[in-house]
């Protein structure tokens, strides 16, 4: 089955959003013209509508009224404080996976009450930290780190809340990088496996257990496996309550889809999802439990808000023509990593007499895989030129490195005509910072 990932790029979709689009002849976000954004604040910028953010938690949470849930915020797709603040203020809370993540979190003003602990290595201190933090719920990933947190537990005087997070086996139909449910992948227990780990999780002074979760992938191309899994994730929450568990929540994970533009059949709206949730919980009678619903969206909340605003460098024509950008893979690695496709539009928008003809979109770093975006159709374009990279707003600037010695991209906020810096553009010091005494 195609998806966002491994579509081929011919297809060149635009997302349709009323948060981006042009106004007389000039892209606009949040009310801002690009072109102005890049004048306050140079290029490359990543560039985010929090309105965007705001109609997509709301989304999730109407598809979700049909049980007392919590969306808890998958802090990796993009920790910034801005981003986090804006959904703490809607009363969100966040899904971590390591000490920084939690930090980041607690930072933005999210309680620990809000925050659940997902993570195949959660380290000792890390452990320790969010104990201290008072975190709903650390999803076990395996016995050995059940000890780990049962051992912490006791040495700080705690009862650890702990949700088994099993692995159920079911193909979520995505790219193989982000399919996490599969046997074949390190998330997860088995659900056998963990069935034998409730007794000792039920008798232990130091551990409770408070709930069930699974997270079977990323960018869900339907919502049946979800429907699947969370059947199986019901299923294995009425035994957890047999053998003494309290279960008093049930963790759906990630998974929500985005349309990126170019899919041939627009992916399944939230409403969708959460019926698929609701029948998952309703076929294994977990429903009836009244446990708390929690789902963990990252790209969905925060992808569409988002745009890589970049200025052309240089053009080379050869027997293929190359829009050479001064954002590049560092920025924004999903092109390279996973063949993701992301549309790219000219700021100035193309008159109807322009000819729009095939470009790759490249970044200056030096490699082949150093793309945006590849046979793109585009208008003629010279240096100075900028161009915008949409949906780049999840799963971007948080995967971004310094590669080729390159500073990290700045962050600004578009809302109501107003542009605002949420995160400085790195400075040449950022570079080496740690590396002098
Ligand atoms: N919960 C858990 C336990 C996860 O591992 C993830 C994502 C999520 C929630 C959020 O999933 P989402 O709602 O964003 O689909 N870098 C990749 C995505 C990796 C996702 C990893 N886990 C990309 O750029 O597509």
């Amino acid at each position: 089955m195609g998806t966002e990932h491994d579509a081929p790029d011919t297809r060149q979709g635009v997302p349709s959003s009323p948060f981006h689009g042009y106004v007389n002849g000039q892209l606009t976000s949040g009310g801002v013209p690009l072109a102005s954004v890049a004048e306050q604040f140079d290029t490359p910028t990543y560039v985010y509508a929090p309105a965007s953010i705001d109609a997509r938690y709301r989304a999730i949470d109407d598809a979700l009224s049909f049980a007392p849930h919590l969306i808890a915020y998958a802090v990796k797709a993009n920790g910034n404080l801005a981003i986090l603040k804006r959904l703490a203020a809607l009363g969100c809370g966040a899904d971590i996976v390591s000490a920084g993540e939690l930090h980041r979190a607690l930072r933005a003003g999210i309680p620990g009450s809000k925050i659940v602990f997902s993570g195949v290595g959660k380290k000792r201190d890390e452990i320790c930290a969010a104990l201290h933090a008072g975190v709903k719920s650390l999803h076990v990933e395996s016995a050995q780190e059940l000890d780990m947190i049962e051992t912490v537990a006791k040495r700080v005087g705690a009862r650890a809340p702990v949700s088994l997070r099993i692995n159920p086996d079911v193909d979520p139909q995505t790219h193989p990088y982000i399919a996490t449910g599969l046997h074949s992948t390190k998330f997860g227990i088995e659900t056998e496996e963990a069935l034998q780990l409730v007794p000792r999780v039920v008798a232990s002074p130091h551990l409770e257990m408070v709930g069930v979760a699974c997270h079977i992938g990323s960018q869900l191309g339907s919502a049946t496996p979800l429907e699947e899994a969370v059947t199986l994730l019901g299923r294995f929450a009425l035994t957890c309550r047999d053998l003494g568990a309290p279960i008093r929540e049930i963790d759906v994970g990630g998974g929500w889809p985005l349309d990126y533009g170019h899919e041939a059949v627009p992916y399944p709206g939230a409403d969708v999802f959460g019926q698929a949730i609701r029948r998952g919980l309703e076929a294994s009678g977990a429903l009836a439990l009244g446990a708390e619903l929690i789902t963990e969206p990252g790209r969905s909340l925060v992808g569409e808000a988002g745009v890589l605003l970049a200025r052309v460098v240089y053009v080379k024509e050869r027997r293929k023509r190359f829009v050479i950008v001064d954002a590049a893979m560092n920025d924004l690695v999903r092109p390279a990593l996973y063949g993701a496709y992301h549309a790219i539009q000219p700021v100035s928008e193309p008159a109807p007499s322009e000819e729009l003809s095939p470009a790759d979109v490249v970044g200056p770093v030096c490699e082949s895989g150093d793309f945006l975006g590849r046979d793109r159709l585009l208008p003629p374009l010279g240096p100075g030129d900028l161009v915008a990279v949409r949906c780049a707003g999840a799963y971007g600037r948080e995967m971004a490195s310094t590669y080729n010695a390159r500073p990290a991209a700045a962050e600004v906020f578009v809302e109501d005509g107003v542009a605002t810096l949420v995160r400085r553009r790195g400075d040449l010091a950022s570079l080496w910072a740690g590396e002098e005494s």
